[in-house]
């Protein structure tokens, strides 16, 4: 395993990741979000899919449309043709009034473009977790079989990474924890992934270093605050989400992880 997430054939992600696009600084999962992460430097970004009532794969963090478009309810119950003429901008402010929901292949098709890479958190709706992680899946390979960098897939539902894989079984896939558990690494090599996701409030440098003995990378979300960075940093992480792509941007520019960069100066400075 190479040491501070450095990339491999195996492993080609960048260590900086940008939360929903962009964090809270554009409309989460939009656009938009995704061209402000980018133009501060990032070029990989985590975002939440689902599915629309007739099967189409689009991303919205909530079970409901309420907090994040102009629309309410469940999303699940709305056909792609309703979904897509909603508004989910103007929540966030008037400069992005008019911004819609983004389906995966338009995501896919800007993404690629710029040659950008992606964490797709496979978010099923109430009880839809085969479903979602089979299409998702289907749709991830016709959409990315092009790119020499494939997505990431990951979640927190354990039926959602199963059906994926057997619909898909050579896409990279990582299991999400919101509170750590004592079987991790167990349950992430049943699963056929590559990597765990954890909370950071969840992860130490020992939990570190345990994923990374059973062959693992270790992800984490959401960490916006520079000294907890670099803390997980030296502690081995290989990748973060964060939020503050405003904050971090020097680093995300240099796509490289700071905790190597400072040992290199250390190195050249004697
Ligand atoms: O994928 C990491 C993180 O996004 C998981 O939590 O609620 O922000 O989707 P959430
Ligand atoms: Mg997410």
């Amino acid at each position: 395993m190479t040491p501070f997430g450095s990339p491999d054939a195996n492993w080609p992600y960048p260590c900086w990741i940008a939360h929903r696009g962009a964090g809270k600084l554009a409309p989460e999962n939009t656009l938009a979000a995704f061209r402000l992460g980018a133009e501060h430097g990032f070029a990989m970004f985590e975002c939440d899919v689902k599915l629309s009532a007739d099967g189409e794969p689009f991303l919205l963090h909530d079970t409901e449309l309420d907090r994040t478009t102009n629309g309410q309810g469940v999303a699940a119950l709305l056909k792609w043709d309703a979904l897509s003429r909603l508004d989910a901008g103007s929540w966030h402010g008037r400069a992005y009034a008019g911004e819609p929901l983004l389906r995966l292949d338009a995501l896919s098709r800007s993404l690629q473009a710029l040659g950008l890479m992606v964490n797709l958190e496979i978010k099923p709706s109430t009880g839809d977790d085969v479903r979602t992680g089979r299409i998702v899946a289907q749709h991830v390979a016709r959409l990315w079989a092009q790119a020499h960098v494939k997505p990431l897939l990951s979640s927190f539902s354990v039926e959602a990474l199963q059906a994926a894989r057997e619909a898909q079984p050579e896409l990279p896939r990582a299991l999400l924890l919101d509170k750590w558990v004592s079987d991790a690494t167990d349950l992430a090599h049943s699963l056929g992934c590559l990597a765990l996701v954890v909370n950071q409030t969840q992860l130490d440098e020992q939990r570190i270093a345990q994923a990374h003995e059973a062959g693992l990378r270790v992800l984490t979300y959401t960490v916006n605050d520079p000294s907890r960075a670099s803390t997980l940093w030296l502690s081995g992480l290989d990748g973060l989400i964060t939020d503050r792509v405003d904050l971090f941007e020097p680093q995300a520019r240099l796509g490289a992880n700071p905790a190597r960069l400072m040992f290199e100066a250390e190195e050249l400075i004697g």
